[in-house]
């Protein structure tokens, strides 16, 4: 199984942004652990992140040639505003996981709305860096395949 792992603007900052609400877990971290849990589940794990709209929306592109199976995203500012995201991961028809590590319903109004939300296999958020491992386990075992 083919899983691409993708985090949006300012995860590359985790470990010293805002400590108390993100971690102090890295993104490098993250991504290491990521790609071992998938090594030791017999599946493939590719990992991405970007400030930028636009690279996100061509790597998800990228992705339907690839065969990647399920994507694992932390979409981050642009979960709340980006069309474009949205149009992206519906347009390539790759079931995804959407997760946040902090639980933005308890957190400012404008976190509460999600352009991905509706499209998702399933939706994690709050459990800290916690969730990806979830959300990467969840790939694993229990998406199947789409009909294409
Ligand atoms: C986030 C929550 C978003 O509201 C925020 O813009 C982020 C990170 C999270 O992982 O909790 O950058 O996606």
């Amino acid at each position: 199984k083919k899983i691409l792992l993708l985090n949006g603007p300012n995860l590359n900052l985790l470990g010293t942004r805002e400590p108390g609400i993100y971690g102090t877990t890295t993104l490098a971290d993250i991504e290491s652990a990521a790609v071992s849990q998938a090594k030791a589940g017999d599946a493939e794990l590719q990992y991405f992140q970007t400030n930028h709209e636009g690279q996100l929306v061509d790597r998800i592109h990228q992705a339907r040639l690839d065969g990647v199976e399920a994507i694992v995203i932390n979409p981050a500012a642009f979960t709340h505003y980006s069309v474009a995201l949205r149009d992206a991961i519906t347009g390539v028809n790759i079931p995804f996981v959407e997760i946040h590590i902090s639980n933005v319903h308890a957190r400012e109004e404008f976190r509460h709305k999600s352009f991905l939300s509706d499209k998702a296999e399933a939706v994690i958020c709050g459990l800290g860096t916690f969730g990806y491992k979830a959300a990467i386990e969840f790939c694993m075992t229990e998406i199947k395949t789409r009909a294409k």
